[in-house]
């Protein structure tokens, strides 16, 4: 395993020393509480990994870092916000200590912060990494939007799903690879492969969020368990648990979905989620996800070395509980 921690520490450090204006408090306080309320930092670390891959010092792409971990702070703001999430990292979300409006308008300062990052890029690779963010940035808007519509529908297919969770969250941690790597210069096949890598290992990293979403230790996890269920969110649990029931607990499944009491209807969904087997199957759908983002990994062009802080982070990943 490598030192992650010298990575987290270095992002957190320059996290900490973010030159955010005083006033108007209401805007500028949620902002410094939610970079400083912890997080795992794995997007920034993403990025300065992905110029090391190509020999870059990671200190060369610690902007673009910056950028990528803001504008996630920022869509989780606004995601609390949609989801009615009370809370993130262990503390009350944005919109529960403050209010939804002021959530808002922090989260749109912390975009517009992104892109202040995002600039301190040598001029001529400028074009490259805003088409690259740019798109990023609307392609996690439209995963958004798909998740949301998602809750009303009962036909959702497991592709869809996963074109979804592509959307929502992979794109970003492919972004945050490509980054490091536009950075650091690297060719275009190599740029690719990273990207891949990332899409796979973003796509085993949300159906893992999906997971814990139920069976995390509230303890460690730091959010509220169940969310989904009482969301009534259609994971990679729900649709799996779908594709498998009998009509007898397809209709249980149904009726769930109205129960007013959280308590029980997220515990009589993880009680017949437990009858199938279902997070077995999850599990299994996530390590082909991560199999697949090593196999991306193979491809690039570079010392096998240089691969292996990449592919600890990823098993880190894997087997996180948070
Ligand atoms: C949460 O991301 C949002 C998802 C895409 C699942 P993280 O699990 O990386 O959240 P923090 O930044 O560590 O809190
Ligand atoms: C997060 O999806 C996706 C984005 C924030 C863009 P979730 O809604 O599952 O993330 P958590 O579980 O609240 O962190
Ligand atoms: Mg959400
Ligand atoms: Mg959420
Ligand atoms: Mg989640």
């Amino acid at each position: 395993m490598i030192e992650l921690k010298a990575y987290t520490a270095f992002v957190e450090q320059h996290l900490q020393t973010l030159n955010i204006p005083e006033k108007p408090q209401q805007l500028y306080d949620p902002i410094r509480y939610f970079l400083t309320i912890g997080g795992k930092r794995v997007r920034p670390i993403l990025t300065l990994l992905g110029a090391e891959l190509f020999g870059d010092a990671k200190e060369t792409a610690i902007s673009q870092a910056l950028a990528i971990e803001i504008f996630h702070n920022f869509t989780l703001v606004h995601d609390d916000i949609m989801d009615e999430a009370p809370l993130r990292r262990n503390q009350p979300t944005v919109h529960e200590k403050w209010n939804s409006n002021i959530g808002i308008l922090s989260g749109d300062v912390m975009l517009i912060h992104a892109y202040q990052h995002l600039g301190k890029i040598a001029g001529e690779k400028l074009p490259e990494a805003f088409e690259l963010f740019n798109r990023t940035a609307i392609e996690v808007c439209e995963g958004q939007q798909f998740d949301m519509d998602f809750e009303e529908r009962d036909d959702v297919s497991i592709h869809e799903y996963i074109e979804m969770i592509r959307l929502k969250t992979s794109v970003l941690l492919g972004c945050a690879l490509e980054l490091g790597a536009i950075v650091a210069g690297a060719g275009e096949d190599d740029k690719k492969s990273l990207y891949a890598f990332g899409q796979h290992i973003g796509l085993a990293f949300q159906i893992q969020d999906d997971i814990l979403d139920l069976y995390a230790d509230p303890e460690k996890f730091g959010k509220q368990v169940g969310g989904d269920v009482i969301a009534n969110k259609k994971t990679i649990l729900q649709l799996t648990a779908a594709s498998k029931a009998s009509p007898e607990q397809l209709e249980i499944l149904r009726q769930l979905k109205d129960e007013q009491d959280n308590e029980i209807k997220v515990n009589r969904t993880r009680e017949l989620f437990d009858h199938l087997n279902i997070r077995q199957d999850c599990q299994a759908r996530m390590e082909e996800h991560y199999e697949l983002a090593q196999q991306a990994l193979k491809r690039i062009n570079v010392p096998e070395e240089n691969k292996k802080p990449l592919l600890s982070l990823a098993s880190f990943l894997m087997n996180r509980e948070v």
